[in-house]
């Protein structure tokens, strides 16, 4: 088991976004979690890494510092704790998130303050990441956040991910607004990702927020949708496609404008 929902509910004002979210995610698993716009992916994966409480429910999630423990409830847990916890996460923000400086500070960051690596141990490791996403390191180490493209700057936030090699990866809406060409090489390292086991030898379980039906064609994940606060599908990429639902028929013909929107500038 890695993660697991009981019962989450969170209401922000008058307004209910999450009515009673249960949903175990097992180790290993390759997750796709869609659903209309504002039905509260983002919120519910917020609450999975620890950014939002609940207002009721739990969030449980694998202690990969202790291998055998049982299951942490993030709400009982410190700030050291969560620390703790998160150093085998990664997150793929919808907006990347990406720092001001230049790709090889992005990439240092992290190992820097969380293992205490130096910028020689960091090096090798950096630049395998970028090869990795399919960036060349030469050409673009020392490039400036601000000079990439929005696909480049969508890679540089795999890659960033990629060095501290995570066991379970978040990622929000990895392909939105990219374009074709680019989201298939998005899919292909997602799936490559997951399918590499972390150095750790802890399988990877990846959780993906996404509108994008080719990628849940091309990985084919299982998929969970959220509808009215709650889990309102769960099941394999077939069955989804499959179902003549009043909820899933017209959310399956809205994917592709939800897909190609310009992402949202409130996000992170
Ligand atoms: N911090 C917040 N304060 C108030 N309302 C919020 C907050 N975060 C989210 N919401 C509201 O909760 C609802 C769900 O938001 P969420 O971002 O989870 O949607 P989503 O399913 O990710 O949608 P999209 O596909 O458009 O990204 C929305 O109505 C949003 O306005
Ligand atoms: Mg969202």
């Amino acid at each position: 088991m890695e993660v697991t929902t009981e019962g989450l509910i969170k209401s922000f004002g008058t307004q209910a976004v999450l009515r009673g979210v249960s949903l175990t995610i097992r180790r290993g698993e390759l997750v796709a979690i869609v659903g209309g716009s504002g039905c509260g992916k983002t919120v519910l994966l917020k609450h999975m890494i620890g950014y939002l409480r609940p207002d009721a429910g739990r969030v449980l999630v694998a202690d990969h510092g202790h291998p055998g423990s049982p299951l942490t409830d993030l709400a009982t847990l410190s700030d050291r704790k969560m620390d703790g916890l998160r150093v085998h996460w990664g997150v793929v923000f919808q907006r990347n998130a990406l720092l001001t400086g230049d790709v090889f500070y992005n990439l240092a960051l992290w190992p820097r303050e969380i293992r205490d690596m130096t910028d020689e141990q960091i090096m090798p490791v950096a630049r395998q990441a970028l090869t990795d996403v399919g960036l060349d390191p030469d050409q673009v180490l020392r490039r400036s956040r601000d000079a990439l493209s929005g696909g480049m700057a969508k890679r540089l936030a795999i890659a960033r991910v990629l060095v501290m090699d995570p066991a379970l990866i978040f990622y929000d809406e990895p392909t939105a607004g990219l374009d074709p060409e680019m989201c298939n090489t998005i899919h292909d390292l997602i799936d490559a990702t997951h399918t590499r086991t972390p150095a750790s030898g802890i399988a990877r379980t990846s959780i993906v927020v996404t509108h994008d039906m080719q990628m849940l064609r091309r990985l084919a994940p299982r998929v969970v949708m959220l509808a009215e606060g709650t889990v309102y599908f769960d099941g394999t990429f077939e069955q989804f496609v499959a179902r003549d639902d009043p909820h899933i028929r017209p959310y399956v013909q809205q994917m592709e404008a939800l897909h190609a929107r310009p992402v949202d500038p409130a996000q992170i």
